[in-house]
């Protein structure tokens, strides 16, 4: 909890109406918050001030050009953010964690590949279904590198217009060349589905074969990251255009109690992670909704005035996430 003085600034700065006192306290409590590892806290607290994770025009000492828009409809075609999260808030298997790894690794030591002629990895494809971690990753990467994050928003991006969405295409890569970031393609499989693909019609493919060019032709200091939960439907050689390759998926029973560790910290409990009645209850779940069984878990013991987080929390929460889960698989 934030200490003593800061919660007084706080109230005070409220009570008066002063925004910017306001903002300042409150931006000094997400900061405690953080550095106590209370991250599920610190984004809470940061959505609240916020609207959603901080943009980057907001923060001094980036200049950073102005995300491209489409022309016929004035929409922003990329969404930018300062990253927040590091890599130890992101439970990995190994693999995948030595890919991140060495990816980093190759974009420290940029110049002395550059001197033997060889470049950092800058084209990853992240796979794997919903909630694993692609997003969480690629934010990862962008702060280990000190770069903002830009998300490409494949709905503004995909226009009605013959030719705009091309056109728009090359605007991001355009500004991926111009500017050092890291560039999410979320939902890649909507712009790159299987060429073949009869269903569809001759404005598509040509989308599909304008990203494949654009790929190819890419040089800039950004990083590329294609991530897509349908996988199968990506085109072949869509998938030659990456040099790595990343696969997320649900947790393991080790990645299970590294992730409740992780997410628990700071939190009095009655119970280890390691317990095998906490962990049965996350069986089969990704991280994501482990995370949102944790937080509701959280907020009834808070509503019940409980000190101390105990196995029956987790337990109401589980089941009450269940219906959701359900749903999702299809059953
Ligand atoms: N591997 C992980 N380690 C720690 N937390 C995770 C991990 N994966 C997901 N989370 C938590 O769940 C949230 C949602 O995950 P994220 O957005 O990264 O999923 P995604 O794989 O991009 O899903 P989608 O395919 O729906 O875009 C993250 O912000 C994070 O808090
Ligand atoms: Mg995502």
């Amino acid at each position: 909890m934030a200490t003593g003085k800061l919660l007084r600034q706080l109230i005070k700065s409220g009570i008066e109406g002063n925004a910017e006192a306001f903002r300042v306290a409150s931006e000094e409590v997400i900061k405690e918050e953080r550095q106590k590892q209370h991250h599920l806290l610190a984004n809470d607290l940061e959505r609240l001030l916020y609207g959603r994770p901080r943009e980057i025009g907001q923060s001094p000492g980036r200049s950073l050009e102005k995300a491209p828009v489409d022309r016929e409809r004035n929409l922003a075609l990329l969404d930018l953010r300062e990253p927040v999260r590091r890599l130890e808030d992101a439970v990995l298997s190994d693999e995948t964690r030595s890919a991140v790894d060495e990816v980093l690794q190759e974009h420290h030591h940029k110049e002395r590949l550059a001197s033997y002629g060889l470049r950092a990895a800058d084209r990853l494809l992240f796979y794997g279904p919903p909630g694993c971690g692609k997003t969480l990753t690629a934010e990862v990467i962008a702060s280990e590198l000190g770069l903002p994050l830009a998300i490409v928003r494949v709905d503004a991006v995909v226009s009605s217009y013959l030719g705009e969405t091309a056109a728009n295409l090359r605007r991001v890569f355009d500004f991926a060349a111009a500017n050092a970031a890291v560039v999410l393609f979320d939902e890649f499989d909507a712009l790159a589905k299987e060429r073949a693909d009869e269903a569809e019609h001759g404005e598509l493919r040509r989308v599909v074969n304008a990203v494949l060019q654009m790929m190819d032709a890419y040089i800039g200091r950004s990083v590329l990251i294609a991530a897509t939960n349908h996988e199968s439907i990506l085109d072949l050689a869509v998938w030659r255009r990456f040099e790595e390759v990343l696969l997320f998926e649900p947790p393991n029973l080790d990645q299970l109690r590294r992730l409740l560790a992780l997410k628990l910290r700071g939190v009095r409990r009655e119970f280890e992670v390691e317990d095998a009645a906490v962990t049965t209850l996350f069986k089969n779940m990704t991280h994501a909704d482990v995370e949102r069984v944790l937080r509701r878990a959280i907020k009834d013991m808070v509503l019940l005035g409980k000190e101390f987080l105990a196995l029956r929390h987790l337990e109401t929460a589980a089941r009450r996430e269940r219906p959701r889960r359900l749903r999702k698989q299809g059953k």
